[in-house]
């Protein structure tokens, strides 16, 4: 983005379809306008260290001061703020007692049966402290990883900030990933110990989780895995070995409320949350303490220009990084009150969501593309039933929100008076990078406007050379941010080779790839265009293609598969598998059930491929590679348009599409 584009983007007001922040929004915001917004982009564009150097003074309380606000003398390897001492959980917790805050309500949890559970500050604290001191007495130390695999239930936050105020990282696994999938995640981080529940109930059933972390560690599996500590929930009947696994109720409830914040260095890692890329394994990526902190904290405040009278909502599992950041870090860094849910909308209960913010009062709700366009789908009637005035700021995330539901969002959500930030961003960004501010950037349906102060970002061709206005390209950012991946974990080599060694400018300079295609308009703003790697995007939920035919290879009857994504209505993409057999195997319908489920196993529900396309041969090249660019037309129905003469037989290509 060039240092100055005031002009350009006044002209976006000229342009149709466009939404200016409302004025009474505006006048009361922190970033009041889109002067205000460029000022402070080019401050940090001209002097990033102060720019965050500042800003990590005024909004982090430390123990110790940092002496040093970037080290990025070993590029892709950043250190951020350097000498400093903080804890994310004392600044999440500790710092809001002092005054009124302590008793203003942090944490409103909603079971998926109607149970509600409240923690003001001072409450949560207690409970994360006596959890610390859980943790300590099963022998937790600093530095010692600690898996979650939990429900949506109060003390998965809880657990996440003992471990944080001990220092322990957490490694948290989506509840929805199978036991095979935990054991992967285990192995690799050398988890000490887990953190589950009996089970957590997921539209209208009970899902058990125990016996899966159980499956896990069966036959020493996991020998680094010494202890389990296991939250009642659903009450269905679990097995405890004795001398590893503890009940949560037990051991937690008579601990000490006081848990002194144990002092971390910046760097120190913080977490570690696995996410899918092209290639191999889910990779670890790793979060350090006050960079993270840092991070979450101003992207919340900035984006949600949070008040202290907001009750927000982001329905995200904190299973993954937006619960991470933006159910449990941000929000309490900055005080506000966060919603966690333990459902999800489901036929027996289409309107639970508008429910719940009719119920809360909820001013701010955060949520999935996907989710928009299955509520769109069952018509306005729904949500019409229920009073949302409370409502005055809507935001998505996830994947590219088509401009439809966009509009759909905000006439029928938001009643046509609350902005929408489309907020883009990875896990490996730690939080937002480029989004709207609600009282600056004026909106256009679609696309995520422009980067947030200190967001270097760009889009540019294979040589790292910014492309021109409305040319599609890769998306990039050019600097180090505080909130930014360190490395992946085990594996600092794959984490330059992923992520800054694709582009690889002339001048020598290391830019951060994110695997996205996008676009700049005239204005400046950017349109996500989706991953140009083999990763899919299956309703907000990132999966590598390869992951999903490992998983199919390793069933008996497979012998080659290749998975592609194909467009969806409702889930962005679907996932499309092509497969061939062994010898002798034949296509059955029960044998593609068959293959569902055990891919199911391998990862999880989630990854489970909505079509299977049996076929004796895929098209490959001479060199053997899988033309997965065909694969992708044939999937979506689409002529097989481009080079073909690479192929090693072309009939293959003809009987695919008989
Ligand atoms: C990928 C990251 C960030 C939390 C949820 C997903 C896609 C994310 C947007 C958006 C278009 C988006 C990208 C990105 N994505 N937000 N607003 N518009 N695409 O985190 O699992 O790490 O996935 O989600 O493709 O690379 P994640």
């Amino acid at each position: 983005m060039s240092s100055d584009n005031t002009n350009t983007i006044e002209s976006v007001l000229q342009e149709e379809r466009i939404f200016p922040p409302s004025v009474d929004l505006a006048s009361k915001a922190r970033i009041n306008s889109l002067d205000t917004y460029q000022r402070m982009f080019n401050e940090a564009n001209r002097d990033l260290e102060t720019f965050w150097g500042e800003a990590a003074r005024k909004e982090l309380q430390w123990f110790e001061p940092f002496s040093k606000v970037l080290d990025w003398t070993t590029p892709p390897f950043a250190r951020w703020f350097e000498g400093g001492k903080t804890n994310i959980s004392s600044n999440c917790l500790d710092r809001h007692l002092d005054g009124p805050r302590a008793d203003k309500t942090a944490l409103i949890w909603e079971g998926e049966p109607g149970d509600v559970r409240r923690f003001t500050y001072r409450e949560l604290h207690q409970e994360v402290c006596r959890a610390a001191n859980a943790l300590k007495a099963i022998g937790i130390g600093k530095g010692d990883l600690v898996a979650l695999y939990m429900p949506m239930v109060p003390e998965a936050a809880i657990a996440m900030l003992a471990c944080a105020r001990i220092g322990a990282p957490h490694s948290v696994v989506f509840g929805g990933f199978s036991a095979e999938a935990l054991r992967d995640r285990l192995i690799d981080g050398e988890a000490k110990a887990v953190i589950t529940a009996d089970g957590g109930f997921r539209k209208d059933k009970a899902i058990p989780l125990k016996s899966a972390v159980d499956q896990a560690l069966g036959e020493s599996a996991c020998p680094s895995v010494t202890t389990v500590l296991v939250v009642k929930r659903t009450n269905e009947s679990v097995s405890m070995e004795a001398g590893r696994d503890y009940w949560w109720h037990e051991l937690v409830a008579n601990q000490n409320t006081d848990c002194v914040a144990e002092p971390m260095d910046s760097e120190d890692r913080l977490f570690v949350l696995y996410t899918s890329g092209s290639t191999g394994k889910p990779k670890g990526v790793v979060h350090t303490t006050a960079g993270y902190n840092l991070w979450t904290h101003l992207t919340f405040q900035w984006i949600f220009d949070i008040r202290e009278d907001d009750v927000y909502w982001c329905t995200a599992d904190v299973g993954w990084i937006t619960g991470h950041s933006y159910i449990v870090y941000g929000p309490l860094s900055n005080g506000a009150t966060t919603v966690m849910y333990e459902g999800a909308p489901r036929p027996s209960n289409p309107g639970a969501f508008w429910e719940l913010i009719q119920k809360h009062g909820i001013t701010i709700f955060y949520t999935a593309p996907t989710a928009i366009r299955a509520f769109m789908k069952s018509g306005r009637s729904v949500p019409d039933n229920y009073d949302m005035t409370s409502l005055r700021l809507l935001g998505t995330v996830g994947e590219p929100i088509n401009p439809e539901a966009w509009m759909w969002y905000r006439e029928v959500i938001g009643g046509g008076r609350c902005p929408i930030v489309d907020t883009w961003w990875q896990t490996e960004t730690g939080g937002v990078m480029i989004s709207p501010l609600p009282g600056a950037t004026p909106t256009k349906p679609g696309s995520a406007t422009l980067p947030l102060p200190g967001v270097d970002a760009d889009v540019v061709d294979s040589e790292g050379n910014s492309v021109s206005v409305d040319e599609g390209g890769y998306l990039v950012v050019r600097k180090p941010w505080p909130g930014m991946m360190r490395t992946v974990h085990g594996n600092p080599k794959r984490f330059r080779e992923s992520y800054w060694e694709f582009l690889r400018p002339s001048d020598g300079s290391f830019i951060y790839f994110a695997g996205d295609g996008a676009r700049k308009d005239v204005d400046g703003y950017f349109w996500i265009m989706g991953r140009v790697d083999d990763v899919i995007n299956v309703s907000g939920h990132r999966l590598g293609t390869m992951e999903v035919e490992s998983a199919l290879v390793s069933h008996p009857a497979v012998s080659e598969a290749a998975v592609v994504g194909r467009p969806d209505d409702l889930k962005g993409e679907a996932i499309v598998a092509f497969v061939t057999l062994e010898n002798k195997r034949v296509a059955s319908e029960s044998l593609l059930k068959d293959l569902r489920s055990h891919v199911g196993q391998e990862i999880g529900p989630i990854a489970r491929p909505d079509e299977i396309r049996f076929s004796e041969a895929l098209p490959k090249t001479r060199s053997g590679k899988i033309m997965r660019r065909i694969l992708r037309a044939l999937a979506s129905g689409e002529e097989v348009s481009g080079d073909t003469s690479t192929l090693e037989d072309r009939s293959v290509l003809d009987r695919l599409r008989a």
